[in-house]
C-alpha cells in the first residue's frame, strides 16, 4: 500500500470507529414486506420465496437468504450505517436466536401489505401477525437482557416500517374485492388508518423512534411496464400518482401522531423521489437500464420464475436498476438506503 493509501485506509477506519461509537441505537427491528423481508417467507407456506439462484448472488458467499435481490436490501444498509451489524436477521430463521436478534431483527414477509385481504392472496404474514411476532421478541429479550436493559434496548431501538405496495398492486388492482368496495381514494384512507394503527399500537409498546416509509413509483416497476406493453412499455402514471397521494396522507398521519403520542419520534421516510431520478436518469447512477429487470427476460420473471434455468439473466446485476420485475438490485438498495438515512435517519444517528 503506497503511504497514501494507508493515510485514507487509516482515516476510514478511524472514521467508522467514530462512527461505531456514535452509533445510538442498540437495534434495528424491521416491519414491511419484501422491500425488507430478509428471509421470513423462506419459512412459510407460500409460493412468493427467494432461498435459491440466482437470488443472492452478490451477496455475502453468494448465498440466496430469501432477500429478493441479487445482494443486500436497504434495512441492511441502514443497520450497517447506524454502526450495527450488515445484515438484518430474518425472525423466522431457526439458525438464529435471541442473541442474534438482540442488535436487529426482521419481521417482513413478501407479499404483504396493511391489509389482511393482501397478504391472505399469497399466504404470507399479515401485519398484525408480525406484531404478535415482535411482542413475543419482547418477552424473549426481556428473558436474554433482564427486563429493564431490554425495555431501554427496545425504547431507543430504531423502527423501520416499509409496506404497502402489494395492497395496490397484488391486491386492489387484480381482484374484484376491494376495488368493488372502496374507490382507490377510500382505500389510501382505509390502508393510512391501519398504518396509523399499527404505529400507535408500537409505540404502546415501547417504541419512539420509528421511520415509516413511503411507496415507491410503483408504476414504473418492470411488471407493471410490461403490463402496459401496448403503450410503449411506459411507467403506469395511474399508479404512480396513486402513490404519490398515498405518501402525501402518510405524511400526514406522521405529523399527527408526531403531536398526539408523546415521546415519540416518528419520520416519514420517502423513496419515492430518488427513486424516480434513479428510473428517470439512470446513466447518472451508473445504470444502463431501468426499464427491464436483470433476472430472465427483466420482463416478469420473480420468485421461481427467476430460477438458475433461466438463461437470459444478465450477467452484471449492477448496470440494472432492478433485480427481478418487482424488486431492485443491491446498487439500487444501497442508493436509497443511503438517501434515506441523510435525508431522513440522520437525526437519529
Ligand atoms: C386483521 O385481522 C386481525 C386478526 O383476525 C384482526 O384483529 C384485525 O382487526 C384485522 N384488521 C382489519 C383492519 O380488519
Amino acid at each position: 500500500m503506497t503511504s497514501e493509501a494507508m493515510f485514507w485506509f487509516r482515516f476510514a477506519h478511524l472514521l467508522l470507529q467514530i462512527l461505531t461509537v456514535n452509533a445510538k441505537v442498540p437495534a434495528i427491528i424491521v416491519f414491511g414486506d419484501s422491500s425488507v423481508d430478509s428471509g421470513n417467507n423462506n419459512h412459510v407456506s407460500t409460493s412468493l420465496k427467494s432461498n435459491f439462484a440466482p437470488y443472492g448472488r452478490d451477496f455475502y458467499g453468494g448465498k440466496p437468504t430469501g432477500r429478493f435481490s441479487n445482494g443486500r436490501i436497504p434495512t441492511d444498509f441502514i443497520s450497517e450505517a447506524f454502526g450495527n451489524k450488515p445484515i438484518v436477521p430474518a425472525y423466522l430463521d431457526p439458525t438464529c436466536d435471541i442473541k442474534d436478534f438482540a442488535t436487529g431483527v426482521c419481521f417482513a414477509s413478501a407479499g404483504t401489505g396493511y391489509d389482511n385481504a393482501t397478504s391472505d392472496v399469497l399466504s404470507v404474514i399479515p401485519l398484525w401477525k408480525e406484531l404478535e411476532f415482535y411482542k413475543e421478541y419482547q418477552k424473549k429479550l426481556r428473558g436474554y437482557l433482564g427486563k429493564e436493559k431490554a425495555n431501554e434496548v427496545l425504547g431507543e431501538a430504531l423502527y423501520l416500517i416499509s409496506i404497502g405496495t402489494n395492497d395496490f398492486l397484488e391486491n386492489y388492482y387484480i381482484f374484484p374485492g376491494r376495488s368493488s368496495q372502496f374507490s382507490v381514494m377510500e382505500y389510501q384512507n382505509f390502508l393510512v388508518q391501519i398504518a396509523r394503527n399499527f404505529v400507535t399500537d408500537l409505540h404502546l409498546l415501547g417504541a419512539q423512534k420509528i421511520a415509516l416509509g413511503g411507496l415507491p413509483p410503483m408504476g414504473c416497476l418492470p411488471l407493471e411496464r410490461t403490463t402496459n406493453i401496448f403503450f410503449g412499455s411506459d411507467c403506469i402514471e395511474e399508479y404512480n400518482s396513486v402513490a404519490k397521494d398515498f405518501n402525501e396522507k402518510l405524511n400526514g398521519m406522521v405529523t399527527d401522531l408526531n403531536k398526539k403520542l408523546a415521546g415519540i419520534k416518528l419520520m416519514f421516510s420517502n423513496p419515492y423521489d430518488i427513486l424516480s431520478q434513479i428510473i428517470q436518469n439512470p446513466s447518472s447512477f451508473g445504470f444502463e437500464n431501468a426499464e427491464i429487470a436483470c433476472c430472465g427476460t427483466g420482463l416478469f420473471e420473480m420468485s421461481y420464475m427467476c430460477n438458475k434455468k433461466n438463461p437470459f439473466t444478465c450477467s452484471d446485476a449492477n448496470k440494472y436498476v432492478f433485480w427481478d420485475s418487482f424488486h431492485p438490485t443491491e446498487k439500487t438498495n444501497k442508493i436509497v438506503a443511503d438517501y434515506v438515512v441523510k435525508n431522513c435517519l440522520s437525526q437519529f444517528l
